[in-house]
């Protein structure tokens, strides 16, 4: 009884008040907790920023070394996590193993499970900040048939990740300091976006009560489809099949056609209608990271910047003020990183744990949240008897 807003798709519905994450989609502007993304990917790092998400501020110096020591004391997964994960076949995408082993955590951390308790909460985010690039690795090193690689503690956050994905026993692994340091810029760009899809799932499974790790792999689930976190998978997967820069228009027409299902990847985006400021840093990013790899010719960047071009000039993307996302540019950096097109989505979700558990936290410790639960308009059949099956 009692009448509801009808809002599919909650695109005029606030589910909760937050301080994390302020976005100005007509201006293009994103914060967290004050400060500008761009500020944030300039001269900050990836463990400074979930600092600054997690707890309000950017931490002093002894503040920093103490996170970090949290978090890469947590690194190492519980040995029995390495039979679970041959329980998948091995070309399993890395979303379905990771969706698997992290909802395999709250089996490990049953004792967390008591989320009204601050300081369980905390070990919790530490867990699962530290373990998620282990998970991630070992979900692509399964799928190769390598060894898994323990986590080195020595090795910074995004440099870590890199050798547990790409070192092997056998030949001592020396990370590039220019792939470390862009793949932390990208673990920055993806750290938090407010009620994103994944992130409102989070919380609404949160607000039952239920176990963080639970909660964060319905996160993961939901991160994975192409119209969320699996765009960044999609767009590269678009460009490869563009192929060339004189077949852009033809690409353009499909997105445009009403009958067909095709969508342009990487572009629009429900909160932002001007270019996603994320997008911005990362096309910038591509043309640095590009040239000190030695790619500057890449072809799928010209196709990005050219189709990118044409798209802006066009009436149908002008009308929709439909921009590149940050999917458009992130696919294409880690390429030339070397980072296979299935993991994308599985970086994505590693870096927006940081998000997820923030959100969750702070869900927990809100007085005016309540287990999440829309209502609906019935459309369907009053009352009625039942018929016997030979009445049919
Ligand atoms: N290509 C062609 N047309 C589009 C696109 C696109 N990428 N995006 C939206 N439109 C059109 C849509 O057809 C509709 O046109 P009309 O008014 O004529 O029916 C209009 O623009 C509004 O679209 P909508 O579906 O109502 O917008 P939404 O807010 O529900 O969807 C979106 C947002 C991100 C799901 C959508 O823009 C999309 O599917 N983009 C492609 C996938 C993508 O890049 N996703 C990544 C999102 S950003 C970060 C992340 O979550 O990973």
């Amino acid at each position: 009884t009692g009448m509801f807003t009808y809002d599919p798709g909650f695109t005029s519905t606030a589910s909760c008040t937050s301080k994390i994450t302020y976005i100005d989609g007509d201006e293009g502007v994103l914060l967290h907790r004050g400060y500008t993304i761009e500020d944030l990917a300039k001269n900050s790092n990836f463990l400074e920023v979930a600092y600054l998400i997690l707890k309000g501020e950017l931490p002093s110096a002894s503040e920093y070394e103490s996170f970090v020591n949290n978090v890469t004391y947590h690194t190492m997964l519980h040995e029995q996590i390495n039979h679970l994960v041959r329980g998948f076949r091995r070309d399993a995408h890395p979303m379905a193993v990771m969706i698997g082993l992290v909802g395999a955590l709250s089996a490990f951390y049953y004792e967390d499970l008591d989320v009204e308790d601050p300081k369980k909460r905390e070990i919790a985010s530490f867990r699962l900040i530290a373990k998620m690039p282990t998970i991630a690795a070992m979900a692509y090193k399964y799928s190769v048939g390598q060894p898994f690689q323990y986590p080195r503690n020595d090795l910074g956050y995004a440099a870590n990740f890199l050798y547990m994905m790409f070192g092997i026993p056998c030949e001592p692994y020396k990370v590039n300091p220019t792939l470390s340091k862009a793949l932390d810029r990208i673990f920055i760009l993806h750290a938090d976006h407010e009620q994103n899809a994944s992130t409102s799932t989070v919380r609404l499974i949160g607000s039952t009560g239920a176990s963080p790790y639970a909660a964060i792999a319905g996160g993961i689930a939901a991160l994975w489809g192409p119209a969320h976190g699996g765009a960044n998978e999609a767009v590269v997967k678009m460009l490869e099949e563009i192929g060339s820069v004189d077949r852009i228009p033809e690409c353009l027409a499909r997105a445009k056609d009403k009958n067909d299902s095709f969508r342009l990847m990487g572009f629009g985006h429900r909160v932002y209608k001007n270019y996603d400021p994320r997008a911005g840093v990362l096309k910038e990013s591509a043309d640095q990271v590009l040239a000190e790899l030695g790619q500057k010719n890449n072809p799928k960047l010209a196709i990005a910047r050219e189709l990118e071009h044409i798209a802006l000039e066009d009436d149908y993307f002008r009308d929709r003020k439909l921009f590149p996302n940050v999917d458009f540019y992130s696919g294409i950096i880690l390429e030339a990183m070397g980072i296979p097109t299935k993991m994308f989505t599985a970086i994505f979700a590693l870096a927006r744990t940081v998000g997820w558990i923030a959100q969750w936290s702070e869900m927990i410790e809100d007085p005016e949240q309540k287990i999440g639960r829309p209502r609906q308009l019935y459309k369907g059949p009053a009352q009625r008897p039942f018929v016997a099956i030979d009445k049919r």
